[in-house]
């Protein structure tokens, strides 16, 4: 079973010491944001498509005072025990690989004044220590937590409040122009505007969205997060090929559908995608059958939950639908592994899961699981355990609670 983890209380504390002791002086404020777990809707983000993530009880805080008369943001990161800074008038990128960490935090101060919600130049100089018990690398986005963690610093060092939408946006454009990675909309979104015990399915064109309770609780199920311990490097990886074959696939099929400029998978359902089939390459085809199936299942999967999953056979539905979503990203779209293949087919033979699938990016990273309370025990020896045992990789479980999105402690 997992260790008993600091609450998020405990950790602040604990912060606030180590603020003291590096910085001579207490916070004035801890500004917090969560990591996520996605429960479907899985590549569509950057399709103009529907997602369903969760924020989780994972999260990192970024203490905070401002330094009167300094210029820097000088900032002590207590995972990385690395400590650097830099001049918001002139923001530029961390020179050394100990303190790329800051990237994050820079990227955010950046693009905070590039989309005009605030001036860098005129913030005060300030002090920022920061933790996380976010896993890194795990697909679980301590890198939206980060920024949005940033983001909500700056904003209350410069005395603004910022529209959660706007703010989320500012910290996607930090992710994608300063850190250089093409991510969707997601995991910004749902750190920003998460809510306890709830997941939001998220329209990522519109950006509308609208809060579908869990329910889990009351039935007496848990959202577990299976670590395959695999570090998965969405720079590196095949992420920003796939964004590359979407748009191709749109661009192939959009003459013969009479779409426009700025049209996305989105705009093309399944029967239209059989129906021009021999436009496509054999890949591009079954990129977009994913792409355009993954958004049916998660409307699909929010409208079951909306009624509450303990409904008829609702529950039975939504994990017939995390199954689906796994063999669809592991057959059409190809982001899955072998890990996690191994850990969601452990999960469908082990009694009392309800559903799984590969959560995020994909290529390493986590599963989410479903995972009825009084079978937490069979579900760490029969998933967590073989996984172990088979492939001698230190695989982790986390049991997760649905929380509120980014905010301020104090
Ligand atoms: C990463 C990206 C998200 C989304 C997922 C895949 O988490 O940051 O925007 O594209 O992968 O669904």
């Amino acid at each position: 079973m997992s260790e008993r983890e600091a609450s998020e209380q405990e950790r602040a504390q604990a912060l606030a010491a180590r603020f003291r002791e590096v910085f001579g002086d207490e916070p004035q404020f801890i500004a917090r944001a969560p990591g996520r777990v996605n429960l479907i809707g899985e590549h569509t983000d950057y399709n103009g498509g529907f997602v369903l993530p969760a924020a989780i009880d994972r999260t990192i805080l970024i203490a905070a005072r401002e330094a009167p008369g300094a210029r820097e943001i000088d900032m002590y990161s207590l995972n990385y025990k690395n400590r650097t800074s830099f001049n918001p008038a002139r923001i530029e990128k961390a020179d050394d690989r100990a303190s790329s960490w800051s990237n994050y935090v820079r990227g955010v101060a950046w693009a905070l004044g590039d989309t005009g919600l605030l001036d860098p130049a005129r913030l005060p100089g300030a002090q920022f220590a920061i933790e996380g018990n976010v896993p890194t690398g795990s697909g679980l986005s301590s890198s939206a937590a980060i920024e949005v963690a940033s983001a909500l610093a700056f904003a209350r060092l410069a005395g603004v409040e910022i529209d959660r939408v706007e703010l989320a946006l500012a910290c996607q454009r930090a992710e994608n122009s300063f850190v250089g990675v093409k991510s969707g909309i997601m995991d910004q979104f749902i750190s920003a505007l998460g809510r306890p015990d709830s997941a939001l399915l998220i329209d990522t064109r519109s950006l509308e969205y609208e809060i579908v309770p869990l329910g889990l609780e009351e039935m007496g199920y848990k959202l577990v997060v299976a670590d395959s311990a695999v570090p998965r490097s969405l720079i590196t990886s095949a992420y920003n090929e796939r964004t590359r074959e979407c748009a191709e696939a749109v661009r192939t099929l959009s003459p013969s559908l009479g779409l426009g400029e700025g049209a996305q998978l989105r705009d093309i359902t399944l029967d239209q995608l059989q129906a021009n089939r021999e436009l496509l390459s054999d890949t591009l085809y079954r990129r977009a059958r994913h792409v355009i199936g993954e958004n049916e299942r998660t409307l699909e999967a929010a409208a079951l939950m909306r009624e509450g999953l303990s409904q008829g056979d609702h529950l039975r539905r939504f994990g017939d639908l995390l199954y689906a979503s796994h063999a669809s990203l592991r057959d059409d779209y190809e982001v899955s592994s072998d890990k996690l293949d191994l850990l969601v087919e452990l999960a469908a033979n082990t009694p009392g899961v309800a559903g799984a699938r590969m959560t995020g990016a994909g290529f390493g990273g986590c599963t989410v699981n479903i995972v009825q309370a009084s079978a937490l025990d069979d579900f760490a020896r029969a998933v967590v355990a073989e996984y172990r045992q088979r492939t001698g990789l230190d695989g982790k479980m986390y049991v997760c609670q649905a929380v509120e999105g980014g905010s301020y402690l104090g």
